[in-house]
């Protein structure tokens, strides 16, 4: 695992540069990330371009064996490009442009702007192109796909509308827009979705487009930028780092015109007292490696105690810097970077903690920092080693974009069902893949898709597939619900997926904060909560029942033969036991090895590299954790991650 320190040489006096460089260099820091951000410094005026302390700072590093990522800066552009050009900010819902005085509040489709980055992104790229110091590039910070209001995004919508329907009359169609009087007769009455009413008012056919465009439109900035720096600095691999953000863009999309992933990590430091809750960021971990099926990068982990968004929390417990470095490891990052240093003593992040505190006396954290650089060198030929699932869980931005327009039910969330069956498969010692639900399914063995909400035909059909061919498929409620389009199917639900689930749906009660006790025919009861479909087999043979409410003794669970596989449909979302009991079934009629026994909150996962299987075995707890593994004692304090090779 290669270790790395976000830095901003522009925030610190140059003094501190060279015992910091060296500092880095003794704790076994092999990488940096500068100049994110940095746009004032690198172009102070207009088209006068300064890389000289840029230069002086990558040097220091080469000199010290360390790598170094170079950002480009577009995220904040310099004080006298918004004065020359105040437009180039994106514009509120409100018809207002965003005040200056934050970060990311330039639209990426004006094009002024665009002409400037392109010129700050091309200048940076020739600069270091010869430079073998220079490893890679990370494009601008965080990209979101904002809603921007701005009459360019307006232009490219309606553009973009065109290309995908050639004429208002299927726009009209597709859209639904006779309701309400909403048919248009020209592109230019379409208009992106201001005012302050919730989204959820406004037409969800629409409204899907809308997030797509949002997404697409982020991605064209960055495969733009992507492609000047490929013309002008060859041979270095570019990314961007992203993070599970309200305007999430299309990962899959973004990802294809990017050589990796980088991801920022930031686990929770105070523990949910709720034993309910999905709070392990293995769930993440594990969907960023799916985005590309390879090794990816964390672009900033955690150090310190976070603030400065919000009030300040607790900082990171005594092992969790080293063991959440390593559990990233563990699920497949095979570059951590730690974000940041030294805690900023200047700006709005000065309450957001590095890994050295505002005094750079380096305290506690550091040393867990340093300690975990040790172990990180140790497990050097892990570095690349595989992860092989034979489960997977199928995620869809589709799905996510539409349950935010229409959120279900009180306390319903895409993810949530996700979640819960990563933590049951995870829970057995189990290996999983988070992928996009294009994918192909071949190898898997289980393939969880739970919310097909929006239908995608080719992605029912390869479901249809691998079931008929023996694998093992856990559906969910809120499938086959939507068209394309995000209209309503006229069809008793699960829909498209009614064969090979052999159930359907007589009725659905969303029952949001409530709760309604479900039986499984062995006695074990779990509960329903936020959604309960009232099923009737066709061909499925019914697992539980609900135990309450009009519904009483109606199927809520059902599992059904199909081809030579298996289809289990939950009807419902239930609390985890639901999951923890289904997927035991699930890993056992499959007739995969599992670890039914491992404790709550300890995380197993396995690589194998060339004659070498590794078991990563992570407590995620505050408590220490001792118990048996394959007749070996293992014992684990709190955050502890124990390696243990064959
Ligand atoms: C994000 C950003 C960083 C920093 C951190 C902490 O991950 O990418 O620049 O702002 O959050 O707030």
């Amino acid at each position: 695992m290669r270790i790395g320190v976000d830095y901003y040489p522009e925030h610190w006096d140059r003094t501190l540069w060279t015992a910091d460089a060296d500092l880095m260099r003794e704790t076994g820091v092999k990488l940096v990330r500068l100049a994110e951000f940095a746009w004032c410094r690198l172009e102070p005026r207009d088209g006068a371009f300064d890389f000289a302390w840029l230069d002086e700072a990558v040097a220091l590093f080469a000199a010290r064996g360390i790598d170094v990522v170079l950002c480009t800066p577009t995220s904040c552009p310099p004080m006298w490009l918004y004065e020359k050009h105040p437009d180039i900010v994106h514009v509120e819902k409100d018809g207002t442009p965003t005040n200056l005085g934050i970060r990311s509040h330039r639209c990426v489709t004006n094009p002024t702007f665009l002409h400037y980055a392109d010129r700050i992104t091309i200048e940076m790229a020739k600069h270091y192109a010869d430079n073998p110091a220079v490893v890679g590039w990370q494009i601008d910070n965080e990209l979101e796909a904002y809603f921007c209001y701005c009459e360019h995004c307006i232009g490219k919508y309606r553009a973009w509308l065109q290309k995908k329907y050639g004429t208002v009359e299927n726009l009209n169609r597709a859209w639904g827009n006779v309701v309400w009087s909403g048919e248009y007769s020209s592109w230019t009455q379409i208009r992106p979705p201001y005012g302050s009413l919730p989204h959820a008012w406004q037409n969800p056919a629409y409204m899907l487009d809308f997030y797509r465009f949002c997404s697409e439109n982020v991605i064209d900035f960055s495969n733009r930028q992507a492609a000047q720096l490929r013309t002008h600095c060859p041979g270095r691999p570019v990314t961007t780092n992203v993070w599970f953000c309200e305007h999430m863009p299309d990962f899959y999309n973004q990802f294809a015109g990017l050589d990796f992933i980088s991801y920022d990590n930031y686990p929770a430091t105070r523990l949910p007292g709720d034993p309910e809750s999905c709070y392990s960021h293995a769930f993440h971990l594990d969907m960023m490696r799916g985005v590309k099926r390879q090794p990816f990068w964390i672009m900033e982990q955690l150090s310190g105690g976070k603030g400065c968004w919000a009030p300040m929390e607790k900082p990171p417990l005594p092992g969790m810097i080293k063991g959440y470095a390593l559990q990233a490891f563990a699920h497949g990052a095979d570059t951590v970077v730690h974000f940041r240093w030294r805690t900023a003593n200047i700006g709005a992040e000065m309450h957001w903690h590095g890994l050295i505190d505002h005094s750079n006396v380096p305290g506690r954290r550091f040393d867990e920092f340093a300690d975990m650089c040790k172990t990180a060198a140790e497990l050097e030929k892990l570095q690349g080693a595989e992860i092989k699932a034979d489960v997977a869980i199928l995620f869809s931005f589709d799905n996510e974009y539409a349950f935010k327009i229409q959120p279900q039910t009180d306390g319903y969330y895409y993810l949530e069902q996700l979640q819960r069956l990563h933590r049951a498969f995870a829970g057995l010692g189990l290996n999983v893949d988070i992928i996009g639900q294009h994918e192909k399914l071949d190898g898997f063995r289980i393939v969880c898709s739970p919310e097909m909400y929006v239908t995608d035909a080719g992605v029912a059909q390869r479901l249809h597939d691998f079931a008929a061919q023996g694998g093992t498929v856990i559906l969910t409620t809120r499938s086959g619900v939507k068209d394309e389009h995000n209209n309503a199917l006229m069809a008793q639900l699960p829909g498209t997926y009614r064969d090979m689930a052999g159930v359907h749906a007589v009725e659905y009660a969303p029952i949001g904060w409530e709760q309604v006790p479900v039986a499984f025919d062995d006695g074990t009861e779990v509960h329903a909560k936020q959604w309960c479909d009232i099923l009737e087999t066709d061909t499925a043979e019914v697992l539980a029942r609900y135990n309450g409410d009009y519904f009483r003794g109606a199927p809520a669970i059902t599992r059904n033969l199909y081809g030579s596989g298996r289809v289990y449909y939950i009807g419902t979302v239930g609390t985890q036991p639901l999951y923890d009991h289904i997927t035991r079934m699930a890993v056992k009629e499959a007739e995969l090895s599992c670890i039914p026994d491992l404790p709550p909150r300890v995380e197993l996962v396995t690589r194998t590299a060339k004659g070498v299987t590794a078991r990563f075995i992570f407590n995620n707890d505050d408590q220490p954790k001792s118990f048996m593994l394959d007749g070996q004692p293992i014992t684990l304090a709190p955050f502890e991650m124990n390696v243990v090779m064959d």
